[in-house]
């Protein structure tokens, strides 16, 4: 099913948005787009919409204990975190982000 997100105008590049959908999903928008991971970070229950987001490598650093994510493949790049996130298809609608969820 597509979740509607936000308004393509609603995130600046580099900015994320938790959407409380199930699973929560993280929102970000990078240089070229915008893309979407399950929010909770795989180590432990920090939402990684509220981490940092390094445009130039297209990571997130978790807030709680500073694990980066590549945020387009889902990819753990750095401990404690290991095991790799979800990620979902982003869709933009008439100037609307939907998220495909299955
Ligand atoms: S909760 Fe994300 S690294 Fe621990």
């Amino acid at each position: 099913m597509l979740f509607k997100a936000c308004k393509t105008d609603q995130l600046k590049p580099g900015e994320a948005l938790r959407l409380e959908a199930e699973p929560p999903i993280a929102l970000y928008r990078l240089s070229d787009g915008y893309y979407a991971t399950q929010d909770t970070c795989t180590h432990a229950q920090a939402s990684l919409a509220a981490g940092d987001v390094d445009l130039e490598e297209c990571t997130v650093e978790c807030p709680y204990h500073g694990s980066i994510f590549d945020i387009r493949s889902g990819h753990a790049l750095s401990p404690p975190a290991s095991r790799p996130l979800r990620t979902f298809p982003v869709k933009i609608i008439d100037g609307e982000v939907f998220i495909e969820i299955d």
